[in-house]
């Protein structure tokens, strides 16, 4: 028997915002998703606009997410998911009532504004028993897939280093004062929590460091920076980090790397070779062996890893990129709704990772707050 299409209601992806439409086109790549409904934006006018944009029946663009849910429940054929791509501060909110409601939930990250929100969460993902799920898009990628497989094969051995670096310049200058919508909520910590360019990259990075290496880390330093003046959230960060295996990490994220674009790389190191991504040549996995030979896997090649092979959707040499990796996600999310929860072999990240994103933002800040860890170089002191 075929599966039947799943139908989703967005929640943000308004007119002119970024990650809504990327989603959208995402969510219905492989025909397994299509989108029906939505409460666009905070405007109701902005939100039919964006409704019609989006070839969506007139009356299911509706003015706000309670009204969708609770219109959506009361026809033949309602929505199967809420997907949540709306500023931090609302993430909670919307994702709490959606499962309440009885819809799964597919969110953008980081999971909520607050630590105490995300625990909060957890409880609703485990009395409602909904899908819910995050969308940190990188692990959508086939060759970071593939390094994980590596890694749990045992390729590398012990993990003994990890280094991952996420740099952009967009906010190189205060943008959030020039009218950038994108910038305005992302320098407000009402709207995005207490963590500027940690909240908004720093979990996209730390996640992939734990969903790469299979371990977990569990102490951290953290030196963070407001390098704009009269910024109130930091646009520059550093982390050491200590993972659960006893290896030792660096995470440097920044906003203010002026001229960078989407500077993602990510390597890892064991006692019998390393891996390389980086997120400019996305299809290319580089596996640097201790012997010095080093050898470079392609996407859609048919020596890779299960995993790897299933989110690629073309022969090897043919470039997929971001809509690509984030479709394997809402593929994954598929499934998981499909089967009502059983998420295939960790690659979908839930609300354990949504809480673990939103702890390292508050322990950072914490960390950074109480300045312990700093020694002088001065040779005379
Ligand atoms: N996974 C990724 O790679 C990635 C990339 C970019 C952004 N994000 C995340 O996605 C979210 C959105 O970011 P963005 O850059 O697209 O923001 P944006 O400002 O471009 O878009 C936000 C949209 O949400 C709408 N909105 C705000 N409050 C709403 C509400 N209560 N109800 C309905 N609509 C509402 C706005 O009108 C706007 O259309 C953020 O949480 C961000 O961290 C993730």
């Amino acid at each position: 028997m075929s599966e039947r299409v799943l139908r989703m209601g967005m929640v943000g992806g308004g007119p002119g915002s970024f990650i809504g439409p990327v989603h959208r086109r995402a969510a219905e790549l492989d025909g397994r998703i299509r989108l029906v409904a939505g409460a666009f934006s905070r405007s109701p006018e902005k939100s039919k606009a964006a409704g019609l944009s989006y070839g969506i029946a007139e009356d299911r663009a509706y003015a706000d997410h309670r009204t969708m849910l609770a219109l959506e429940a009361l026809r033949p054929d309602p929505i199967d998911l809420v997907a949540i791509v709306t500023p931090n501060d609302t993430h909670f909110a919307i994702a709490r009532d959606a499962m309440q409601a009885g819809f799964n939930v597919i969110s953008d990250k980081p999971a909520t504004a607050t630590l105490d929100e995300a625990l909060a969460l957890e409880q609703v993902v485990r009395a409602t028993g909904r899908c819910y799920a995050l969308t940190y898009t990188y692990t959508g990628y086939p060759m970071l897939r593939e390094a994980r497989a590596l890694i749990r094969s045992g390729t590398l051995g012990k993990v003994r280093k990890v280094a991952v670096e996420y740099f952009q310049g967009w906010l190189a200058d205060p943008e959030e004062l020039s009218g950038n919508k994108q910038a305005e909520w992302r320098a407000d910590p009402a709207r995005s929590g207490i963590g500027g360019s940690i909240a908004d990259i720093g979990v996209h990075a730390f996640n992939l460091v734990e969903f790469v290496s299979g371990l977990r880390a569990t102490r951290l330093q953290a030196d963070l920076g407001n390098v704009v003046p009269g910024r109130l959230l930091d646009d520059d960060c550093t982390l050491l980090l200590r993972l659960d295996n006893g290896a030792r990490g660096i995470l440097a994220v920044s906003q203010i790397a002026t001229g960078e674009r989407n500077g993602l790389r990510l390597r890892i190191w064991g006692d019998h070779g390393g891996i390389d991504w980086c997120h400019e040549r996305p299809d290319i996995l580089t596996l640097n062996r201790a012997d010095g030979i080093s050898e470079q896997r392609h996407a859609g090649w048919n020596g890779l890893s299960a995993a790897a092979r299933a989110g690629s959707r073309l022969p090897v040499g043919h470039p997929e990129g971001f809509i690509e990796a984030l479709a394997n996600i809402y593929g994954d999310f598929a499934n998981a709704a499909h089967t009502g929860g059983a998420a295939g072999d960790g690659l979908l990240q839930g609300i354990e990772e949504g809480v673990r994103g939103m702890a390292l933002i508050a322990r950072a800040v914490e960390n950074n707050r109480a300045a312990s860890g700093w020694s002088t170089i001065d040779p005379a002191a």
